[in-house]
């Protein structure tokens, strides 16, 4: 795992951001895999501003996005699909058509999640960007959850329950389950870029890079990725 560490939060989205440009101009028709959470809102609008200078186009990008909550409409404004619209999709000349992301609403959720899988098998990421819980999951990927794990249906931790509520009016309303991409579809990107920001990151950041990949920390397993970019600023960064 490459191991870079920025100034502060700025650097650390503007350091994601150059990558996933690069990627843009070499491979215009590529897969990207996108997260949601406070962490990557920086990248997208960086991202967002390499489109209007006309240094980037999304015409023929195919996302893959990581999680979404199960329960939440399409147009609750904490649902991850808003999310994605509000902060990058709205905003480039991306196709809706090319956008994916597991759909938390359906009544049938193992259908849902094979019918996800299929299409990350047929649609293997170029990179996938992730944030990293303060427990250290990825995607909704909880502490437990088996390193080659498909797309599933998740019960949210506590902790996870928590860090998410300051989002919702009320603890009570924040959803206690979700469908995510499984941990073995996420080390199938071919190139993996994980952003940590924060005091309350540090020991996520600590258990990620300096332990023995194990299932208590599920970032972990990036450890065995063979194309694995961390960024995390300074805050994030001060256990290592
Ligand atoms: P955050 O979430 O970016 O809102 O901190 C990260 C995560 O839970 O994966």
């Amino acid at each position: 795992m490459k191991v870079i560490i920025t100034e502060n939060y700025e650097d650390m989205s503007r350091k994601a951001s150059e990558i996933i440009i690069d990627l843009l101009k070499n491979k215009p028709k590529c897969v990207l895999g996108l997260a949601t959470g406070t962490t990557p809102i920086g990248l997208y609008k960086n991202l967002i501003k390499a489109y209007n200078d006309g240094e980037v186009s999304f015409k023929e990008v195919t996302t893959a996005n990581l999680d979404e909550y199960v329960g939440l409409q399409k147009d609750h404004d904490q649902s991850y699909d808003y999310f994605m619209h509000h902060n990058l999709f709205n905003y480039v000349d991306i196709k809706e058509e090319n956008l994916n992301i597991p759909d938390g609403s359906k009544q049938d959720l193992q259908k849902e999640c094979a019918r996800y899988s299929e299409f990350l098998m047929a649609n293997r990421q170029d990179l996938q960007v992730l944030g990293i819980g303060s427990n250290g999951h990825i995607g909704f990927n909880e502490p437990g959850t088996p390193f080659d794990s498909a797309t599933h249906v998740v019960n949210l931790t506590e902790s996870t329950i928590k860090d998410n509520s300051r989002l919702f009016n009320d603890i009570s309303e924040v959803p206690t389950k979700a469908v995510t991409m499984g941990i073995g579809e996420i080390m199938k990107s071919k190139t993996v870029l994980i952003l940590a920001s924060g005091a309350n990151k540090a020991q996520a950041v600590y258990d990620t890079v300096k332990k023995q990949p194990n299932e208590n920390c599920p970032a972990s397993v990036l450890q065995n990725h063979p194309d694995c970019i961390l960024i995390a600023d300074k805050e994030a960064a001060k256990l290592l």
